[in-house]
């Protein structure tokens, strides 16, 4: 690790500059946060296993035609990815009311939506990730319009074949975070799927019991954070040999 050059450090990855030019190293790491930094944690092998789920949906998503920043996984806790500039916002999927949605709007979890709603926040820490509509993206350019239709295209399709991919190992799919980047070339740049896709930016809840098997279970001290994300992994069919 020592050897490479860090370019930016999250709260549960760092990026390296990629051994190829034009490419990025993305680290999983074990630590977890939850409401904007304010509680801090690790989750024991959570890297590993995020790495492995994140390979897996980037690999399936990009079977059906979804661009993705994703190119290889170099070993247990890092991938190459294609280098791009991030797009200000997270996208936001909800299928079923839960977390923030059901705090501010005063609903109960658990209430399955008659379709999916798609929201946006603006990326910035200090804010705390404030939600804002499409006129905000639009106005204050953090997106064009042919950008901003193309993301929400491409995320509903990611929502409707990760739905089945999900009930087809008996998990519903509650919601879940997307980020998107530019690559350039020359002038032009094209739209990928960046970031991951992990336990860590869904809600999963198992589809007998309806039992919580993502990071919610840090978020709220329900214990059993490894387990749940492990066991993610293993109806994958991606849990690596220990
Ligand atoms: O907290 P909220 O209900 O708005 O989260 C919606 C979804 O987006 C959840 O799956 C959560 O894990 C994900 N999310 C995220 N990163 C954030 C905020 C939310 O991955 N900064």
């Amino acid at each position: 690790m020592s050897r490479k050059t860090p370019i930016y450090e999250g709260k549960a990855k760092v990026l390296y500059e990629g051994t190829e030019p034009g490419t990025i190293i993305q680290y999983f790491k074990d630590d977890a946060t939850a409401f904007n930094a304010q509680k801090r944690g690790t989750i024991a092998g959570k890297g590993v296993l995020n790495n492995m789920i994140t390979e897996f949906v980037m690999t399936r998503l990009a079977e059906i035609g979804i661009p993705t920043h994703f190119i290889r996984r170099l070993n247990m806790r890092e991938q190459l990815c294609r280098k791009c500039e991030i797009v200000p916002i997270e996208v936001v999927v909800r299928n079923i009311v839960a977390g923030s949605m059901a705090k501010r709007l005063g609903l109960e979890e658990g209430e399955r939506l008659p379709r999916p709603i798609v929201e946006f926040y603006y990326k910035d820490d200090d804010l705390g990730d404030p939600l804002v509509s499409d006129e905000h993206i639009l106005a204050l350019g953090w997106a064009s319009a042919e950008e901003l239709e193309e993301i929400v295209g491409m995320t509903l399709r990611v929502n409707d074949y990760l739905c089945g991919l999900m009930r087809g190992i008996g998990i519903k799919l509650v919601d879940f975070k997307l980020e998107f980047g530019r690559v350039w070339e020359g002038d032009f740049a094209h739209l990928v799927l960046a970031d991951e896709f992990s336990p860590d930016n869904c809600r999963l809840w198992d589809a007998e019991t309806n039992e919580k098997m993502d990071k919610d279970r840090f978020r709220r001290d329900m214990g059993g954070v490894e387990e749940a994300y492990q066991e993610v992994a293993r109806r994958l069919g991606v849990l690596p040999e220990s």
